[in-house]
Protein backbone atom coordinates (compact mmCIF):
# COMPACT_ATOMS: atom_id res chain seq x y z
CA UNK A 1 0.00 0.00 0.00
CA UNK A 2 1.66 3.54 -1.17
CA UNK A 3 1.63 5.70 1.84
CA UNK A 4 -0.95 8.58 2.47
CA UNK A 5 -0.33 11.93 1.09
CA UNK A 6 -0.42 15.00 2.84
CA UNK A 7 -3.77 16.15 2.63
CA UNK A 8 -4.99 12.27 3.34
CA UNK A 9 -3.30 12.76 6.83
CA UNK A 10 -5.17 15.70 7.23
CA UNK A 11 -8.31 14.05 6.35
CA UNK A 12 -7.34 11.14 8.30
CA UNK A 13 -6.50 13.52 11.41
CA UNK A 14 -9.54 15.07 11.32
CA UNK A 15 -11.72 12.19 11.42
CA UNK A 16 -9.34 10.41 14.36
CA UNK A 17 -9.40 13.31 16.21
CA UNK A 18 -12.88 14.03 16.40
CA UNK A 19 -13.55 10.89 16.91
CA UNK A 20 -10.90 10.57 20.07
CA UNK A 21 -10.72 14.00 21.56
CA UNK A 22 -13.63 16.48 22.95
CA UNK A 23 -14.27 18.67 19.99
CA UNK A 24 -17.96 19.80 21.20
CA UNK A 25 -18.55 23.00 21.31
CA UNK A 26 -20.24 23.93 25.17
CA UNK A 27 -22.49 26.43 24.35
CA UNK A 28 -25.94 25.40 23.43
CA UNK A 29 -27.64 25.10 20.18
CA UNK A 30 -30.48 27.55 21.38
CA UNK A 31 -32.72 24.51 20.80
CA UNK A 32 -32.86 24.11 24.60
CA UNK A 33 -34.65 27.28 24.69
CA UNK A 34 -37.25 26.09 21.96
CA UNK A 35 -40.78 24.56 23.56
CA UNK A 36 -43.28 22.75 21.15
CA UNK A 37 -46.78 23.52 22.96
CA UNK A 38 -47.97 20.27 24.08
CA UNK A 39 -51.52 19.15 22.35
CA UNK A 40 -53.33 16.52 25.36
CA UNK A 41 -55.85 15.62 22.11
CA UNK A 42 -54.04 15.59 19.00
CA UNK A 43 -56.97 14.28 17.05
CA UNK A 44 -55.47 12.40 14.67
CA UNK A 45 -53.69 8.67 14.62
CA UNK A 46 -49.80 8.22 15.43
CA UNK A 47 -49.61 5.53 12.81
CA UNK A 48 -51.39 7.91 10.30
CA UNK A 49 -48.61 10.39 10.59
CA UNK A 50 -46.39 10.96 7.03
CA UNK A 51 -42.77 12.02 7.20
CA UNK A 52 -42.07 12.32 3.91
CA UNK A 53 -40.91 14.89 1.92
CA UNK A 54 -39.01 16.13 -1.03
CA UNK A 55 -35.75 18.19 -1.22
CA UNK A 56 -34.18 18.88 -5.22
CA UNK A 57 -36.87 16.67 -6.58
CA UNK A 58 -35.64 13.86 -4.70
CA UNK A 59 -38.20 12.16 -2.11
CA UNK A 60 -36.64 11.76 1.34
CA UNK A 61 -38.91 9.46 3.97
CA UNK A 62 -37.90 11.32 6.32
CA UNK A 63 -36.53 15.01 6.55
CA UNK A 64 -32.94 13.80 7.91
CA UNK A 65 -29.62 14.13 5.91
CA UNK A 66 -26.13 13.04 6.42
CA UNK A 67 -24.40 16.08 6.32
CA UNK A 68 -20.77 16.07 4.76
CA UNK A 69 -18.22 14.65 6.71
CA UNK A 70 -15.42 12.77 4.72
CA UNK A 71 -13.91 10.72 2.13
CA UNK A 72 -10.50 10.31 0.31
CA UNK A 73 -8.98 7.64 2.15
CA UNK A 74 -10.01 4.12 2.96
CA UNK A 75 -11.24 4.56 6.38
CA UNK A 76 -13.17 7.08 5.19
CA UNK A 77 -14.32 5.02 2.37
CA UNK A 78 -15.69 2.58 4.71
CA UNK A 79 -17.04 5.10 6.88
CA UNK A 80 -18.91 6.10 3.43
CA UNK A 81 -20.01 3.31 2.47
CA UNK A 82 -21.73 2.61 5.76
CA UNK A 83 -23.41 6.08 5.95
CA UNK A 84 -24.69 5.76 2.02
CA UNK A 85 -26.19 2.48 2.97
CA UNK A 86 -28.36 3.04 5.95
CA UNK A 87 -29.26 6.09 4.15
CA UNK A 88 -30.26 4.31 1.49
CA UNK A 89 -32.02 1.89 3.99
CA UNK A 90 -34.17 4.51 5.66
CA UNK A 91 -34.58 7.04 2.84
CA UNK A 92 -32.18 10.03 3.97
CA UNK A 93 -30.28 12.35 2.21
CA UNK A 94 -26.14 12.04 2.66
CA UNK A 95 -23.96 14.25 1.81
CA UNK A 96 -20.23 13.68 1.02
CA UNK A 97 -16.86 15.51 2.76
CA UNK A 98 -15.03 18.12 0.60
CA UNK A 99 -14.08 16.13 -3.30
CA UNK A 100 -10.99 18.13 -3.60
CA UNK A 101 -9.11 15.45 -2.49
CA UNK A 102 -10.57 13.51 -5.17
CA UNK A 103 -10.54 16.41 -8.07
CA UNK A 104 -6.39 16.41 -7.78
CA UNK A 105 -5.99 12.78 -7.47
CA UNK A 106 -8.51 10.83 -9.08
CA UNK A 107 -6.98 7.69 -7.58
CA UNK A 108 -9.61 8.34 -4.46
CA UNK A 109 -12.49 8.86 -6.62
CA UNK A 110 -13.64 5.25 -5.60
CA UNK A 111 -13.85 6.51 -1.58
CA UNK A 112 -16.81 9.18 -2.76
CA UNK A 113 -18.35 6.62 -5.89
CA UNK A 114 -19.28 4.12 -3.25
CA UNK A 115 -22.02 6.74 -1.85
CA UNK A 116 -23.96 6.56 -5.13
CA UNK A 117 -23.10 2.64 -5.18
CA UNK A 118 -24.35 2.01 -2.27
CA UNK A 119 -27.58 4.88 -2.10
CA UNK A 120 -28.81 4.42 -5.49
CA UNK A 121 -32.00 6.38 -4.94
CA UNK A 122 -31.03 8.85 -2.30
CA UNK A 123 -30.79 12.79 -2.65
CA UNK A 124 -26.89 12.57 -2.49
CA UNK A 125 -25.13 16.24 -2.01
CA UNK A 126 -21.34 16.72 -3.34
CA UNK A 127 -18.62 19.25 -1.92
CA UNK A 128 -16.03 21.60 -2.64
CA UNK A 129 -14.99 24.51 -0.03
CA UNK A 130 -14.90 28.87 -0.65
CA UNK A 131 -11.23 28.42 -0.65
CA UNK A 132 -11.08 26.22 -3.61
CA UNK A 133 -13.40 28.85 -5.54
CA UNK A 134 -10.58 31.64 -4.31
CA UNK A 135 -7.85 29.82 -5.66
CA UNK A 136 -9.54 29.34 -9.73
CA UNK A 137 -11.77 26.36 -9.40
CA UNK A 138 -15.55 27.25 -10.88
CA UNK A 139 -18.06 25.63 -12.96
CA UNK A 140 -15.93 22.77 -14.91
CA UNK A 141 -14.59 21.68 -11.19
CA UNK A 142 -18.29 22.10 -9.60
CA UNK A 143 -19.58 19.77 -12.44
CA UNK A 144 -16.82 17.18 -11.91
CA UNK A 145 -17.78 17.05 -8.10
CA UNK A 146 -21.38 16.29 -9.38
CA UNK A 147 -20.93 13.78 -12.31
CA UNK A 148 -18.10 11.49 -9.92
CA UNK A 149 -21.09 11.04 -7.56
CA UNK A 150 -24.20 11.64 -9.95
CA UNK A 151 -25.35 14.09 -7.03
CA UNK A 152 -28.22 15.57 -6.80
CA UNK A 153 -26.84 19.05 -5.24
CA UNK A 154 -23.80 20.72 -4.83
CA UNK A 155 -22.53 21.64 -1.52
CA UNK A 156 -20.15 24.76 -1.06
CA UNK A 157 -18.99 24.71 2.38
CA UNK A 158 -17.80 28.31 4.10
CA UNK A 159 -15.98 27.79 7.22
CA UNK A 160 -13.45 30.81 7.28
CA UNK A 161 -12.79 30.01 11.22
CA UNK A 162 -11.52 26.64 10.59
CA UNK A 163 -9.12 28.06 7.97
CA UNK A 164 -8.37 31.18 10.05
CA UNK A 165 -7.20 28.66 13.34
CA UNK A 166 -5.38 26.52 11.63
CA UNK A 167 -1.68 26.52 10.39
CA UNK A 168 -1.28 27.58 6.21
CA UNK A 169 -5.09 27.92 5.91
CA UNK A 170 -6.68 28.94 3.11
CA UNK A 171 -8.07 32.80 4.19
CA UNK A 172 -8.87 34.29 0.37
CA UNK A 173 -12.47 34.87 1.07
CA UNK A 174 -12.38 38.28 -0.96
CA UNK A 175 -14.77 38.05 -4.55
CA UNK A 176 -15.80 34.40 -3.30
CA UNK A 177 -19.64 35.74 -3.60
CA UNK A 178 -18.46 36.41 -7.32
CA UNK A 179 -17.69 33.04 -8.01
CA UNK A 180 -20.66 31.51 -6.45
CA UNK A 181 -22.50 33.49 -8.56
CA UNK A 182 -20.43 32.43 -11.46
CA UNK A 183 -20.75 29.02 -10.63
CA UNK A 184 -25.04 28.78 -9.95
CA UNK A 185 -25.37 30.66 -12.94
CA UNK A 186 -24.52 28.21 -15.13
CA UNK A 187 -24.24 24.73 -13.20
CA UNK A 188 -28.08 23.93 -13.23
CA UNK A 189 -28.07 21.65 -10.58
CA UNK A 190 -28.49 23.45 -7.05
CA UNK A 191 -26.01 24.47 -4.85
CA UNK A 192 -26.58 24.81 -1.14
CA UNK A 193 -24.14 27.33 0.48
CA UNK A 194 -23.35 25.26 3.74
CA UNK A 195 -21.20 26.65 7.42
CA UNK A 196 -19.34 23.85 8.93
CA UNK A 197 -20.32 24.59 12.97
CA UNK A 198 -20.22 28.64 13.09
CA UNK A 199 -24.25 29.56 11.57
CA UNK A 200 -25.47 31.49 9.01
CA UNK A 201 -26.77 35.05 9.83
CA UNK A 202 -29.58 37.10 7.82
CA UNK A 203 -27.04 38.94 6.17
CA UNK A 204 -25.41 36.32 4.39
CA UNK A 205 -28.12 34.72 3.54
CA UNK A 206 -29.44 37.25 1.33
CA UNK A 207 -26.42 37.58 -0.11
CA UNK A 208 -26.17 34.25 -0.89
CA UNK A 209 -29.89 34.16 -2.55
CA UNK A 210 -28.51 37.06 -4.28
CA UNK A 211 -25.76 34.82 -5.30
CA UNK A 212 -28.03 32.26 -6.76
CA UNK A 213 -28.22 29.76 -4.09
CA UNK A 214 -30.93 26.97 -4.11
CA UNK A 215 -29.92 26.44 -0.18
CA UNK A 216 -28.61 27.32 2.98
CA UNK A 217 -27.22 24.37 5.21
CA UNK A 218 -27.05 26.22 8.71
CA UNK A 219 -24.97 24.50 10.77
CA UNK A 220 -24.60 26.69 13.71
CA UNK A 221 -22.78 26.88 16.79
CA UNK A 222 -23.85 23.93 19.27
CA UNK A 223 -22.30 20.72 17.85
CA UNK A 224 -18.82 19.78 16.30
CA UNK A 225 -16.19 22.59 16.85
CA UNK A 226 -13.47 23.48 14.11
CA UNK A 227 -12.10 25.63 15.91
CA UNK A 228 -11.58 22.74 18.82
CA UNK A 229 -10.61 19.91 15.86
CA UNK A 230 -7.77 22.98 14.52
CA UNK A 231 -6.86 23.30 18.56
CA UNK A 232 -6.13 19.83 19.03
CA UNK A 233 -4.31 19.37 15.83
CA UNK A 234 -1.89 22.62 17.02
CA UNK A 235 -1.87 20.81 20.54
CA UNK A 236 -0.45 17.61 19.06
CA UNK A 237 2.07 19.79 16.64
CA UNK A 238 3.07 21.57 19.35
CA UNK A 239 2.04 24.95 17.76
CA UNK A 240 1.45 26.88 20.86
CA UNK A 241 -0.55 30.13 19.56
CA UNK A 242 -2.77 28.35 17.10
CA UNK A 243 -3.72 25.91 20.26
CA UNK A 244 -4.68 29.11 21.83
CA UNK A 245 -6.06 30.43 19.09
CA UNK A 246 -8.40 27.38 18.93
CA UNK A 247 -9.56 27.54 22.56
CA UNK A 248 -10.86 31.35 22.03
CA UNK A 249 -12.67 30.52 19.22
CA UNK A 250 -14.04 27.19 20.64
CA UNK A 251 -17.50 28.77 21.00
CA UNK A 252 -17.71 31.60 18.01
CA UNK A 253 -20.10 31.83 15.67
CA UNK A 254 -24.37 31.39 15.69
CA UNK A 255 -26.55 29.13 17.69
CA UNK A 256 -28.52 26.65 15.64
CA UNK A 257 -31.86 27.38 16.51
CA UNK A 258 -31.10 31.55 15.87
CA UNK A 259 -29.26 30.82 12.57
CA UNK A 260 -32.38 28.62 11.32
CA UNK A 261 -34.63 31.73 12.64
CA UNK A 262 -32.67 34.35 10.24
CA UNK A 263 -32.09 32.39 7.49
CA UNK A 264 -35.48 30.80 6.84
CA UNK A 265 -36.95 34.24 7.89
CA UNK A 266 -35.11 36.50 5.55
CA UNK A 267 -35.01 33.82 2.48
CA UNK A 268 -37.39 31.78 0.56
CA UNK A 269 -34.74 28.86 0.08
CA UNK A 270 -34.71 25.75 1.43
CA UNK A 271 -33.04 25.40 4.87
CA UNK A 272 -31.35 22.80 6.51
CA UNK A 273 -30.87 22.70 9.99
CA UNK A 274 -27.23 21.37 11.21
CA UNK A 275 -24.87 21.95 13.63
CA UNK A 276 -25.52 20.02 16.93
CA UNK A 277 -28.41 18.47 16.44
CA UNK A 278 -28.48 15.54 18.00
CA UNK A 279 -32.44 14.21 18.91
CA UNK A 280 -35.62 13.73 17.09
CA UNK A 281 -36.90 16.32 19.63
CA UNK A 282 -34.28 18.92 18.61
CA UNK A 283 -35.65 17.98 14.86
CA UNK A 284 -39.12 18.86 15.30
CA UNK A 285 -38.22 21.82 17.06
CA UNK A 286 -36.37 22.64 13.59
CA UNK A 287 -38.47 22.15 11.52
CA UNK A 288 -40.95 24.24 13.19
CA UNK A 289 -38.53 27.26 13.38
CA UNK A 290 -38.27 27.55 9.04
CA UNK A 291 -36.23 24.71 8.26
CA UNK A 292 -37.35 22.66 5.71
CA UNK A 293 -35.10 19.25 7.10
CA UNK A 294 -32.08 18.60 9.28
CA UNK A 295 -28.68 17.35 8.91
CA UNK A 296 -26.42 15.34 11.75
CA UNK A 297 -22.84 14.51 11.26
CA UNK A 298 -20.88 14.10 14.22
CA UNK A 299 -22.90 11.42 16.00
CA UNK A 300 -23.52 9.28 12.67
CA UNK A 301 -20.16 9.05 12.07
CA UNK A 302 -19.35 7.47 15.56
CA UNK A 303 -22.54 5.21 14.69
CA UNK A 304 -20.80 4.13 10.89
CA UNK A 305 -17.43 3.70 12.79
CA UNK A 306 -19.36 1.26 15.27
CA UNK A 307 -21.32 -0.37 12.02
CA UNK A 308 -24.48 -0.46 10.06
CA UNK A 309 -26.50 -2.14 13.02
CA UNK A 310 -25.06 0.69 15.48
CA UNK A 311 -25.38 3.50 12.92
CA UNK A 312 -29.71 1.63 11.73
CA UNK A 313 -30.61 1.61 15.25
CA UNK A 314 -29.54 4.87 16.43
CA UNK A 315 -31.03 6.78 13.22
CA UNK A 316 -34.11 4.93 14.14
CA UNK A 317 -34.79 5.92 17.38
CA UNK A 318 -34.03 9.81 15.99
CA UNK A 319 -36.96 8.62 13.69
CA UNK A 320 -39.74 7.32 16.30
CA UNK A 321 -38.61 10.70 18.49
CA UNK A 322 -39.86 13.10 16.00
CA UNK A 323 -42.54 11.13 14.84
CA UNK A 324 -43.54 11.02 18.17
CA UNK A 325 -43.18 14.41 18.91
CA UNK A 326 -45.76 15.37 15.61
CA UNK A 327 -48.14 13.22 17.24
CA UNK A 328 -47.93 15.39 20.13
CA UNK A 329 -47.88 18.62 18.59
CA UNK A 330 -51.08 17.03 16.60
CA UNK A 331 -49.35 17.41 12.86
CA UNK A 332 -50.24 14.66 10.52
CA UNK A 333 -47.09 15.80 7.81
CA UNK A 334 -44.22 17.98 7.74
CA UNK A 335 -46.05 21.11 6.40
CA UNK A 336 -48.48 20.87 9.30
CA UNK A 337 -45.40 20.55 11.95
CA UNK A 338 -43.69 23.80 9.94
CA UNK A 339 -46.86 25.65 10.89
CA UNK A 340 -47.67 24.56 14.66
CA UNK A 341 -47.04 27.27 17.58
CA UNK A 342 -43.53 27.96 19.03
CA UNK A 343 -42.20 28.94 21.68
CA UNK A 344 -39.56 30.95 22.43
CA UNK A 345 -37.63 31.39 25.78
CA UNK A 346 -34.56 32.70 27.49
CA UNK A 347 -31.15 34.28 25.92
CA UNK A 348 -32.39 32.55 22.22
CA UNK A 349 -35.53 35.21 23.01
CA UNK A 350 -33.30 37.81 23.57
CA UNK A 351 -31.06 37.50 20.59
CA UNK A 352 -34.18 37.05 18.57
CA UNK A 353 -36.10 40.17 19.81
CA UNK A 354 -32.69 42.46 19.48
CA UNK A 355 -32.88 41.03 15.89
CA UNK A 356 -36.11 42.16 15.30
CA UNK A 357 -38.06 39.30 14.90
CA UNK A 358 -42.11 38.77 16.49
CA UNK A 359 -41.68 36.09 18.76
CA UNK A 360 -45.28 36.52 19.82
CA UNK A 361 -46.94 35.92 16.49
CA UNK A 362 -44.72 32.73 16.44
CA UNK A 363 -45.89 31.62 19.81
CA UNK A 364 -49.84 32.07 18.71
CA UNK A 365 -50.02 30.83 15.02
CA UNK A 366 -51.67 27.95 13.74
C1 LIG B 1 -14.95 14.59 10.76
C2 LIG B 1 -15.77 15.66 10.09
C3 LIG B 1 -15.45 16.06 8.82
C4 LIG B 1 -16.20 17.06 8.18
N1 LIG B 1 -15.90 17.41 6.88
C5 LIG B 1 -16.67 18.30 6.22
C6 LIG B 1 -16.44 18.58 4.84
O1 LIG B 1 -15.53 18.03 4.21
N2 LIG B 1 -17.25 19.49 4.23
C7 LIG B 1 -18.27 20.11 4.89
O2 LIG B 1 -18.99 20.89 4.29
N3 LIG B 1 -18.49 19.87 6.20
C8 LIG B 1 -17.74 18.98 6.87
N4 LIG B 1 -17.99 18.70 8.19
C9 LIG B 1 -19.00 19.53 8.93
C10 LIG B 1 -20.36 18.86 9.06
O3 LIG B 1 -20.98 18.71 7.81
C11 LIG B 1 -21.29 19.68 10.00
O4 LIG B 1 -21.58 20.91 9.39
C12 LIG B 1 -20.68 19.95 11.38
O5 LIG B 1 -19.93 18.84 11.82
C13 LIG B 1 -21.75 20.28 12.44
O6 LIG B 1 -22.65 19.20 12.61
P1 LIG B 1 -22.58 18.19 13.87
O7 LIG B 1 -22.60 19.05 15.10
O8 LIG B 1 -23.78 17.32 13.72
O9 LIG B 1 -21.29 17.43 13.76
C14 LIG B 1 -17.27 17.69 8.84
C15 LIG B 1 -17.60 17.26 10.15
C16 LIG B 1 -16.88 16.26 10.77
C17 LIG B 1 -17.27 15.83 12.17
Amino acid sequence: MRPLTEIEKRKERHLRLSLDENVQSDIGTGFEDIRLIHRALPEIDLDEIDTETELFGKRLASPLIVSAITGGTGFAKEINSTLAEVAEELGLGIGVGSQRIALEDPGVEHTFTVVREKAPSSLVMGNIGCPQLSIGWGVEEAKRCIDMIEADALGIHMNPLQEAVQVGGDTQYRGVLEKIKAITGELGTPVVMKETGCGISREVAVSLKAAGASALEVSGVGGTSWAAVEHHIARVEGRKSQEALGEALWNWGIPTAISVVEASRSTDLKIIASGGLRTGVEMAKAITLGADAVGIAKPFLEKAVEGKGALLEHANDILREFRTVMFLVGARNVEELKKVPVVVLGRTSEWLRLRGYDLQSLANRG
